[in-house]
């Protein structure tokens, strides 16, 4: 019999969604592994969830291993879902540790794997939306006799859908979208624009490699925008604010986080004005970049880049206008509340406070819509990249105040959203449409976009979930009725 470390393996054929495999002796810091206070030597680090197939062809006796939380996300003050180690024999779970919190101490496992053929080494987290879930195991051995095991891997269990061979012509929200050229699109945290019957799409390009430390994030690649007539079928136009690798300094420096671009029409001085969130890779900034062009499809060039407040952090925003008078609304972070801004009269900067909307609440996502003299304010709740109700405020007037009149989503049992974020809220002809990111934080880039019909009656909004969808009325795509729709350029 001998006995078989199995960080001695080769491991890096198993990724764990950010396409890393799990880091061996080591944390994904490069410190040495620790669990409560106690350092490790060898051991394998996981972000879970993620899993060792072994083949081991009734050729293994005993496995032997400790496992519990690593210290360093406890260390760095990140929230940490707790986890559970799993170890699953043929098929079968033999092993089930049950929740563990981070900082619960190390924890031992001795197991007879009797003939089994095949083990997997399993962590889960019980939020698979909060990043850091890091888990450990420790000094795991094989006793075995004969062959080495190996790794067995599963084939990807999801095959890209392809887009339609004539383009689009419903809506299939969570499905993977393609643009005109058959690329996935790369809008997240999108903010659309209407201009002479086409619609544009600005939005971040999360095309990179997802990493995962300090929080899921990808390095800048820009601002993106694509162009629409039907707001199905999306042409690339390009990117319009693109990261500069040249300069450290700058907020667009790769380094850094770029996110809900939006952007709006100023009549007053023929410029398409975005605003855009700007954050360290901590996310321990929180400005705003404003920047403008003469066109929809850029270039933009940065006007200003600061945080307008000393006391309250730059957060999800929408921008909104009436009557060319421009509006900010913001869940601003330290201050948990959703502001009104009036914007100058160029738009490029923050006037006056207006109002506040669920004054001391961690609010996000924030987008505003008028329909026949109601505002409506839809928000998201706070919890990073996972999911969480979307709420929805009205008010008569942008000066407040706001009532919180409850949930937009009907049918939406896991009380998530159906797993997605507001980004934007557009009116399109008759039609009202939701615009969420169902985030997944693993592989940003591979968000998907969950666009879905609202309803509107007697004052109320409502929405639910729809595998596939049209508009109603294609024709009036082009015509958004005047006053109400914040979308359009002020004519
Ligand atoms: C969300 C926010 C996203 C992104 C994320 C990072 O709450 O809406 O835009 O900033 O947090 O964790």
């Amino acid at each position: 019999m001998k006995t078989l470390h199995l960080e001695t393996l080769d491991l890096t054929p198993v990724r764990m969604g950010w396409d890393i495999p799990p880091h061996i002796n080591r944390t994904v810091k490069g410190t040495p592994l620790s669990i409560a206070g106690q350092r490790y030597e060898r051991g394998i680090w996981m972000n879970a969830p993620c899993s060792i197939p072994l083949r081991l062809d009734g050729q293994a006796r005993r496995l032997r291993c400790g496992f519990g939380h690593e210290d360093l996300v406890q260390s760095a003050n990140y929230e940490a879902p707790r986890l559970r180690f799993q170890v699953e024999l043929d098929g079968e779970i033999q092993f089930d540790s049950d929740w563990m919190a981070s900082g619960d101490p190390a924890r031992y496992l001795d197991l007879d794997l009797s003939e089994a053929s095949s083990l997997i080494l399993r962590i889960v987290p019980e939020n698979a939306q909060v990043g850091n879930a890091q888990g450990n195991w420790i000094h795991p051995e094989l006793d075995y006799a004969g062959a080495v095991p190996f790794l067995e891997l599963a084939a990807p269990e999801e095959a890209p859908a392809l887009p339609p061979p004539d383009g689009y012509s419903s809506f299939l929200p969570g499905q993977r979208w393609f643009d005109t050229d058959g690329v996935p699109i790369q809008a997240h945290g999108a903010g659309l624009l209407e201009v002479d019957g086409t619609y544009y799409m600005y939005g971040e390009h999360k095309g990179g490699t997802t990493s995962f430390w300090p929080k899921s994030r990808v390095d800048i690649i820009g601002v993106g925008v694509y162009s629409s007539q039907d707001l199905m079928n999306w042409k690339n136009e390009g990117i319009v604010l693109p990261a500069t690798p040249q300069d450290p300094e700058s907020p667009l420096h790769p380094s850094n986080v770029l996110e809900r671009p939006k952007v709006q029409y100023n009549a007053r001085t023929g410029n398409y004005v975005m605003w855009v969130k700007s954050q360290d890779a901590h996310y321990s900034w929180g400005h705003a970049m404003v920047a403008q062009s003469d066109s929809p499809t850029g270039p933009f060039e940065i006007v200003s880049s600061e945080r307008p407040w000393k006391d309250r952090s730059f957060g999800d925003f929408a921008l909104y206008q009436e009557n060319g008078t421009g509006y900010l609304i913001i869940a601003t972070g330290k201050v948990e509340t959703t502001f009104v801004y009036r914007l100058s009269p160029d738009f490029l900067r923050i006037e006056e406070e207006l109002s506040a909307a669920y004054p001391g609440e961690k609010r996000e996502a924030p987008a505003l819509l008028k329909q026949e003299n109601l505002y409506y304010l839809i928000t998201s709740g706070k919890s990073g990249w996972a999911p969480n109700p979307t709420r929805y405020a009205t008010a008569t007037s942008l000066e407040g105040p706001w009532t919180d009149q409850g949930l937009l989503f009907v049918g939406d049992e896991d009380e998530n959203s159906f797993r997605s974020q507001p980004t934007f809220v557009l009116q399109a002809g008759e039609e009202l449409i939701y615009m969420g990111d169902r985030w997944d934080q693993r592989d940003l880039g591979d968000s998907r976009y969950i666009w879905l019909p609202i309803t509107l009656k007697e004052q109320t909004l409502s929405a639910s979930w729809q595998d596939s969808w049209t508009l109603r009325q294609h024709s009036d795509l082009s015509d958004p009725s005047e006053s109400s729709d914040p979308n359009s350029p002020a004519s």
